[in-house]
């Protein structure tokens, strides 16, 4: 058990004017429970990294101070274990039980002890593999799970947990937060960090808001805070329980066909599904983690060769390259025509900064200057990025870098976008955004493919659904149109 004392804590990453988080004071007993929140960029990250002794002297400049149990975090890394927001960075071995022995080996725990631990971890967290599966073969939920069973095994003092549940399947996240109870001993301390604030509360005691200025904004009773700021709070981008959003659903009904995936075969079992992707409709792609929707978004996007089945673009999206599939386009006439947006935005960024990263497709596609610049002043101003025009894309917070990939895509407004996990990591006034410019660009007649796990953009936007299921089973229950 681990209590956490921040004064007047804070932390500004080298290379930024602007602190991450600021003038902090706060007090965490032995065995709370924390929900920490505020808006994207806030600095919630950084500061479960500052808690998890992550953050390195001479990468940044630090105010204040920040003790576990009146010890500098980077000398009582063993009390911790923290699952990062992206848990692609946080695995390190080739195979998953390595993995997760890695960090129990790391601490001195004894050769006899490590393997039960590990598998009991696994089993904790649902993962649903043999601890030989390579690492390299999860889908991105899969790999969370893993992450999450990593920092269990450790049974640490205190647990940071950074979005845990973000890239998994509503099943998925469940069965997370049940891990979650169930492995913390009465005396564990716990900080969670989670947009999503009515499935996070059973798990919590108390909320803590961050002022992305700096400071706590709030702090106490989840009930209580709610209650007394439940409206200020949702203003500041904070999804207050209860408080819904207005759907953006089309007016018009659908045009033309752009896309249609006959009998594609998808992993793991060679699933086959037949969808069809009309101009002006919003499709939302749903399933359960690993059951080959990204898969089908590559796919969709011409970026991977069907194994079986087709991929047939209509002469209204194809033009002139109407007889051959989408991923033998040559690149700049894909680009045109169909954006994609992956898993993990971080594999997509190319230049310097967010400016010239926002430039780049419009540039491609043969927009003057002073379009060019329209665009990308637009987007960064909807989306909360412009005070990060001048950064690097890859030290952006999750939230941003989600944004600033969905961003890229649209810039160029390509007949057909197809996104993976738009909404992840989004704060109630970012996802507004995003909701509202893909809504913007579907009425102005585009087609939008969406793979997602989140429930209020489905209800917000998906004008259909398609349900892909782990088996061989492909349904389509709700293809039918909304009324
Ligand atoms: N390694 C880094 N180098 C420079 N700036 C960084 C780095 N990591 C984060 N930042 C910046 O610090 C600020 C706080 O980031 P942080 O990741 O802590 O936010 P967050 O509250 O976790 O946001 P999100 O909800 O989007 O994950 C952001 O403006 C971000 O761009
Ligand atoms: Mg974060």
């Amino acid at each position: 058990m681990s209590a956490v004392v921040l004064r007047g804590f804070g932390w500004r990453h080298a290379g930024r004017r602007q602190w991450a988080v600021r003038g902090v004071d706060l007090r965490i007993e032995a065995g709370e429970r924390v929900l920490l929140l505020g808006p994207s960029g806030a600095g919630k990250s950084t500061l479960l990294a500052a808690l998890a002794g992550l953050l390195p002297e001479d990468s940044g400049e630090q105010e204040g101070t920040v003790e576990i149990d009146g010890l500098d975090p980077r000398k009582a890394r063993e009390r911790v274990g923290i699952v990062f927001q992206d848990p692609e960075t946080q695995l390190v071995m080739a195979r998953s039980g390595d993995d997760v022995a890695f960090g129990l080996e790391n601490r001195g725990v004894p050769a006899e002890e490590i393997w039960p631990r590990v598998d009991e971890a696994l089993r904790r967290v649902g993962f649903p593999y043999h601890r030989d599966r390579p690492t390299a073969a999860l889908s991105g939920g899969e790999q969370q799970r893993l992450a999450l069973a990593g920092a269990l095994a450790l049974r640490p003092g205190l647990l940071l947990l950074d979005e845990p549940t973000a890239n998994l399947d509503p099943a998925g996240a469940a069965l997370i937060r049940r891990a979650v109870a169930d492995a913390l001993d009465a005396d564990t301390t716990l900080i969670l960090v989670e947009h999503r604030v009515t499935e996070a509360l059973p798990l919590v005691d108390r909320v803590v808001v961050l002022e992305p200025g700096g400071g706590v904004r709030v702090d106490g009773p989840p009930e209580a805070v709610f209650a007394a700021h439940g409206d200020a709070l949702a203003a500041a981008g904070v999804w207050v329980p209860g408080r819904g959003l207005p759907p953006r659903h089309a007016t018009a009904p659908p045009g033309e066909a752009l896309l249609t995936a006959d009998r594609l075969g998808l992993p793991p079992r060679l699933a086959h599904t037949d969808l069809q992707v009309r101009a002006g409709e919003a499709v939302a792609v749903l399933g359960p983690n690993g059951a080959g929707k990204s898969t089908l978004a590559l796919l969709l996007g011409g970026l991977l060769r069907p194994g079986t089945g087709a991929v047939i673009a209509a002469d209204a999206l194809a033009g002139r390259d109407a007889r051959t599939p989408p991923h033998r386009w040559r690149a700049p006439a894909l680009a045109r025509r169909i954006g994609s947006v992956f898993q993990d935005p971080e594999h997509q960024f190319v230049t310097g900064t967010v400016r010239e990263e926002l430039a780049l497709g419009p540039r491609r596609t043969g927009q003057d200057e002073t379009a060019v610049r329209a665009t990308v002043d637009r987007l960064l101003d909807r989306l909360g990025l412009a005070r990060l025009a001048g950064a690097n894309p890859y030290t952006l917070s999750g939230g941003e870098a989600r944004r600033l990939s969905v961003a890229t895509a649209l810039a160029t407004a390509p007949r057909l976008l197809i996104c993976d996990e738009p909404t992840f990591g989004q704060d109630r006034r970012t996802w507004r955004e995003l909701v509202d410019l893909f809504a913007e660009l579907r009425d102005a007649g585009h087609g939008l493919v969406a793979v997602t796990h989140d429930p209020d953009f489905v209800a917000a936007l998906a004008d259909r659904t398609l349900t892909l299921e782990r088996a061989d089973r492909v349904r389509t229950p709700d293809s039918e149109e909304r009324p």
